[in-house]
């Protein structure tokens, strides 16, 4: 299998395996990579660009033990790491946040939005949601195709955390042009510079918000945690404006890959669509299915070894970076009974695509809503839903952590 530049990434020996990562043909092969890597090297290194060294983890049970040992660290501020640090931690106004930090900081900033995001909390968005779904879909009602991804999937998770957040959600797209950049630039040094230009306006967007709220506060979570802020030394202004950037992008990020991958796996499996429609109460367990089948979150956040660890035969040493592969942990066949099928009637699916530990995914009530929300207005309005083109010219975007197709153009 070779990368963008014509480079083997994947050969017959063993010891010459070399993972790119950052390559679309990575994402591409993703699944029976890791299918080899878990039967031959389940801790692997692999080349990250600004770290000394770095293993992926791809057995389920290894998943779970990294993303709940307190001996990795999520803060590469840490001194067990060495080397420069990556461009993103260095913007302490969008890195300060709870996904980068370990205890009592986490616990500090988690703490002070958990609240909004309960499933009571949640569940009191339902009826909002179905008639952002229903509006979104009456805006295609009279074509004949749409872009699954661009019409459907990206819009509704936006609008719905921008109410929450209480930010205009026509500035969407604005959003996700930031988002998308900084998110898939994540360690790749080919798109730093563009980078740097993105996090500037985003930081800046986030600034005038903030202002904002603080002279007129409204009934809305960045107004409660302006109004912590200028409490007292609860959340200092990077960590304020961090907050805001994280809610923002683990609101929409996820979730539109969700419902992008999630009716891309029913289409392709058509019997299981058929026994959807015919079953509309499968939905719950189904999105779970989905979930597992396609991991909107593909990669969990990088973690560092804050000492040596041990993991089967393979020495972690101090400062490695561990990355622990959601998606290949979701197919792990001691884990799952034909982990390559989709089986919406599946029970006993203990995947792992909101995480583990205390990073536990905080948005996965309000995620899981979203997703049997879309995925069952679409089908209820389009039974005869297909995909628009065949299924090998569709493409995976190339993010480092997460999978989402570009587009998805599907007949209606
Ligand atoms: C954390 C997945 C939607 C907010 C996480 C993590 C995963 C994840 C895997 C843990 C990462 C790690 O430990 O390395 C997902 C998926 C989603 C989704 C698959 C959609 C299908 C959301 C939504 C929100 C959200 C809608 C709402 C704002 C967060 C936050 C964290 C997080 C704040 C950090 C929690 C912490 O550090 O304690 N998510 N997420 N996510 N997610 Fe989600």
């Amino acid at each position: 299998i070779m990368n963008d530049k014509g480079a083997n990434i994947v050969q017959q020996s063993l010891a010459r395996w070399d993972i790119d990562l950052f390559s679309s043909a990575f994402k591409k092969h993703a699944y029976s990579i890791y299918k080899d890597l878990r039967a031959n090297s389940p801790v692997h290194p692999v080349n990250i660009p600004l770290e000394r060294k770095a293993w992926l983890v791809t057995k389920y049970d290894d998943v779970v033990a990294m993303l709940k040992d307190h001996r990795l660290t999520m803060d590469a501020r840490s001194d067990c790491r060495t080397g420069p640090l990556p461009p993103f931690v260095e913007k302490k106004y969008l890195s300060t946040n709870m996904l980068s930090s370990d205890p009592p900081d986490h616990t500090r900033l988690r703490k002070l939005v958990q609240k909004g995001f309960t499933p009571r909390m949640v569940e009191g968005l339902r009826e909002r949601i179905e008639k952002i779904a229903q509006t979104l879909l009456d805006q295609v009602q009279d074509r004949k195709q749409m872009d699954l991804i661009e019409d459907y999937a990206f819009p509704l998770p936006i609008i719905v955390i921008c109410e929450m957040l209480g930010i205009p959600s026509e500035d969407r797209d604005q959003f996700r042009e930031w988002s998308n950049t900084i998110v898939d630039t994540t360690n790749h040094p080919e798109k730093f510079q563009m980078f740097s230009q993105q996090v500037r306006e985003f930081t800046q967007y986030l600034q005038e918000m903030i202002e904002q709220k603080r002279k007129y506060p409204e009934d809305d979570l960045i107004s409660r945690l302006v109004q912590v802020e200028s409490e007292g030394s609860h959340l200092t202004e990077a960590e304020l404006s961090s907050m805001i950037f994280l809610l923002i992008v683990a609101g929409h990020e996820t979730t539109v890959n969700l419902i992008g991958n999630g009716g891309l796996a029913l289409l392709e499996h058509p019997d299981q669509m058929e026994m959807l429609k015919s079953a509309p109460d499968l939905m719950e367990q189904a999105v779970e299915e989905l979930l597992r089948y396609y991991s909107p979150v593909e990669l969990a956040t990088n973690r560092w070894a804050k000492e040596e660890i041990c993991l089967r035969d393979t020495v972690i040493s101090k400062g490695d970076m561990v990355i622990a592969s959601i998606a290949s942990a979701n197919r792990d066949e001691e884990h799952f009974e034909c982990p390559d099928e989709l089986d919406i009637t599946r029970r006993e699916n203990r995947h792992l695509a909101f995480g583990q530990g205390i990073h536990y995914c905080l948005g996965a009530p309000l995620a899981r809503l979203e997703g049997q929300i879309a995925l069952s207005n679409l089908i209820q309005r389009f039974p005869d839903l297909r995909l628009g083109v065949s299924a090998d010219a569709l493409r995976w975007r190339p993010s480092y952590l997460m999978r989402g197709l570009k587009t998805l153009p599907v007949l209606l």
